[in-house]
């Protein structure tokens, strides 16, 4: 069991924080956490002032009280050096309960595991948390983290259409309303792949087929013969699966929550680099 890390542009960020992980496979009745990254460490050494702990509980229940409408919500607390910005996103076939649900296990994870960090990002199966004393929406950062087995090679029929069967996902996600899609690949007597793509809502269309892409480059060598991988990131994830894990909901949310963000032209262009940090589980 490997998880690979893969630095980004945010080296500087990253690197300053803790990232904690743990391989559970994803199904769709269970809401499990991949991990969490806080910055810096949540520790009892340093603290955070007390209008930045009233902004963040502000903030959190602001996601929280609004993120049902699409599934989807941003916004920004606070002035100045205490302002913070922050987004939930629920995964896009996942119940309107369960959005709920995913958004109150987030917000524990932040005011627990997080304590005094300025900025922490939390993924679970069914939503991805993230803010930040930093203005980051619509700024794609390439930080990735892939989590597989890596002995668990899959028949020859699977490996040959599976990285192509992913990439063609990549390419059609950006096009979707909630910037999400799911798909099937047929690989006769070995039976059915599922895979799954979603990029963050605040992100151009053209960000999340780079995100996208990014982690295929990135992480294609270390998983094109496996039989599953989950890879969780700041602007986007995607999951590769040989049963179906995810719900047959087709969009529980109509588009009208979405935005596209249009401000920010950020660092996000960079090409993910290979610098890579492998913590054996
Ligand atoms: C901080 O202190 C609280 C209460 O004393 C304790 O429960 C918590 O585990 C501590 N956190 C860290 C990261 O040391
Ligand atoms: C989430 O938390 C709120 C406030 O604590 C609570 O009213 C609501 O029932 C919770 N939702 C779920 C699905 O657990
Ligand atoms: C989320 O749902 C699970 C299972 O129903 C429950 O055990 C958990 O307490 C809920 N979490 C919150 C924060 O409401
Ligand atoms: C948060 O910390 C608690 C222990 O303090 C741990 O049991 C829990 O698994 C952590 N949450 C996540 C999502 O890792
Ligand atoms: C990894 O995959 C191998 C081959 O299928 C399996 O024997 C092993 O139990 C798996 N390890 C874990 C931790 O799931
Ligand atoms: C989705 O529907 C298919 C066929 O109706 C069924 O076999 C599958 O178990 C369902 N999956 C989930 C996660 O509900």
């Amino acid at each position: 069991m490997k998880n690979t890390f893969h630095k980004g542009t945010n080296f500087l960020i990253l690197a300053l924080s803790t990232l904690v992980l743990s391989f559970i496979p994803c199904y769709a009745d269970t809401n499990v956490s991949p991990g969490y990254m806080c910055s810096p460490e949540a520790d009892n050494s340093t603290t955070v002032s007390d209008s930045f702990k009233t902004n963040l509980n502000n903030l959190l229940d602001s996601l929280a009280a609004n993120v049902l409408q699409s599934g989807f919500y941003k916004a920004a607390v606070g002035k100045n050096s205490n302002k913070i910005y922050g987004l939930i996103q629920c995964r896009g076939d996942v119940s309107p309960t369960n959005c709920a649900n995913c958004t109150n296990e987030s917000i524990k994870v932040a005011l627990h595991n997080c304590t005094n960090s300025k900025s922490a990002a939390i993924w679970f199966s069914w939503c991805f948390m993230r803010y930040s004393s930093e203005k980051f929406f619509g700024t794609w950062e390439g930080g990735s983290v892939g989590i597989y087995n890596q002995t668990d090679f899959d028949d020859s029929t699977a490996v040959l259409k599976g990285i192509g069967f992913m990439t063609t996902l990549a390419s059609v996600t950006p096009n979707q309303l909630l910037l999400f899609q799911t798909s099937v690949l047929d690989v006769g007597q070995s039976g059915q792949r599922f895979g799954m793509a979603q990029c963050g809502r605040d992100l151009r269309r053209s960000d999340c087929g780079k995100c996208l892409d990014g982690q295929l480059v990135s992480f294609g060598a270390s998983i094109e013969n496996l039989r599953g991988w989950e890879i969780y990131g700041l602007g986007c994830s995607m999951w590769y699966r040989d049963f179906q894990f995810y719900s047959n909901i087709s969009t529980p949310y109509s588009a009208g929550g979405r935005r596209l963000w249009h401000g920010v032209v950020g660092v996000s262009m960079t090409i993910l680099s290979t610098l890579t940090v492998q913590t054996v589980l």
